[in-house]
């Protein structure tokens, strides 16, 4: 029996080394490029090389990455058929669109001819396939979800077309507008990678024991689809809504401030503020906030009002509480005001995340140790199970 004292959420606790990300207060970096200069210079399918592969890549790298990914964005007709076959539970609320698409990886899992091989060149292989194929998942469950025929079944899509502006077409039918496709593009990039939160961290307990990337994936899915951490965009601006309503339509302060002060009597989380390791903001949010307040600005008075009420909400939660906004609380009034469905907020993280996960799948596979942490026991004492 162990006389040790557990850390709750074991907070602070360093669980590994990683050579992928550093998460701090005063700078998020993947791979030694910081978030802002990724943000500002960098596309997504950059950043996806930069993850995978390691490095950032030349033209020629990049053309061939880019075209692999475009190979292999349409599904097997199993994964389509299961999702024709998800149209009812989504409807009738059973699943909702995390757990389908997370049905969706385990059952392309079954389907890869690589599956039970955690070689390093299989393994990169896989990631590109599961990259490649998440945004026609996502796009083809919305066209379901809203009735209409599948975009581009074949092909999963337009060859043209960025990943980020492809995850939309294939969602709509429409191809977006420059503006949209960038600040999408650069949502990717903000959401692509964290060192070990709990989504990856859960990937690599999975891959520490020797199971397989599809598997690892499937588990970060479940654990990404949470409130407390990606379920947060789509719970922010669930949040945002329920305020609207209580409020009515005008950005009232003094109904704002009681229905703050109500939330923080109630002992209220609120969705898509704080954080375990940026106490002192989030480095992610101000660029994604900056970026989806112009769209709300292009959009007209309506799109604004949504803006100046998160930002209210935001100053009284700084001011009251000192807890700052993360990333998830301006990606749920950004998507919003693109007019993206609300739950597929979450599914569109995971097509991001989809390359931090599994980059931490290799480097664990590559260097690889058992994760097994030790319990303190704090149940009833020995007893005797006759007398
Ligand atoms: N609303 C109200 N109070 C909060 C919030 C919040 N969102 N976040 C933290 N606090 C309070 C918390 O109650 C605690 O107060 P006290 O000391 O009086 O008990 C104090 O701030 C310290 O917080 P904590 O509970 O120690 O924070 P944690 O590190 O355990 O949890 C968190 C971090 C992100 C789970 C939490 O801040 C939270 O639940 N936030 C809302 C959900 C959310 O936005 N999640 C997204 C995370 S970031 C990106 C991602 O993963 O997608």
């Amino acid at each position: 029996m162990t006389t040790a004292t557990a850390t709750k959420g074991l907070e602070g606790i360093i669980a590994g080394d990683t050579q992928i990300c550093s998460v701090e207060q005063g700078a998020l970096i993947y791979r030694g490029y910081e978030i802002h200069d990724l943000a500002q210079h960098a596309t997504f399918e950059e950043v996806a090389h930069v993850l995978l592969v390691g490095h950032k890549p030349d033209a020629k790298e990049l053309q061939f990455f880019k075209d692999e990914l475009i190979a292999n964005r349409a599904l097997p007709t199993q994964v389509v058929d299961f999702l024709h076959a998800a149209g009812p539970m989504l409807r009738e609320g059973t699943a909702v669109p995390m757990d389908v698409l997370r049905t969706a990886v385990s059952i392309l899992g079954n389907m890869d001819k690589e599956s039970q091989s955690n070689s390093a060149e299989a393994n990169l292989r896989k990631a590109k396939r599961l990259t490649a194929k998440i945004p026609t998942i996502i796009g083809h469950m919305q066209t379901i979800i809203d009735g209409k025929e599948l975009v581009a079944p074949n092909t999963g899509g337009d060859a043209k077309l960025s990943h980020a502006a492809n995850l939309l077409y294939l969602m709509s039918g429409k191809k977006p507008s420059t503006e949209f496709a960038h600040v999408v593009d650069v949502s990717l990039i903000l959401y692509a990678e964290h060192d070990y939160n709990a989504s990856t961290f859960a990937s690599r307990v999975i891959s520490a024991t020797l199971s397989d990337m599809h598997g690892a994936v499937t588990g970060a899915i479940a654990a990404l689809k949470g409130p407390l951490h990606g379920g947060a965009n789509e719970a922010a601006m669930e949040m945002l809504r329920e305020i609207r309503a209580d409020i009515g339509p005008a950005n009232d302060p003094a109904k704002i401030e009681a229905w703050m002060h109500k939330a923080f009597a109630d002992k209220r989380k609120l969705m898509g503020f704080g954080h375990r390791v940026y106490k002192n903001g989030d480095h992610r949010a101000p660029i994604l906030h900056g970026l989806g307040r112009k769209i709300a600005e292009g959009r007209g008075p309506e799109f604004v009002r949504l803006f100046e009420l998160g930002e209210k909400v935001e100053k009284i939660m700084l001011d009251e509480k000192q807890i700052h906004p993360n990333v998830d609380f301006p990606c749920g009034m950004t998507y919003f005001v693109m007019d993206i469905p609300v739950p597929q907020y979450t599914p569109i993280f995971v097509a991001s995340r989809i390359t931090g996960w599994c980059a931490h799948i290799m480097e664990q596979h590559a260097n690889n140790r058992l994760i097994r942490p030790i319990a303190n026991y704090t149940g009833p004492k020995l007893k005797k199970w006759n007398g």
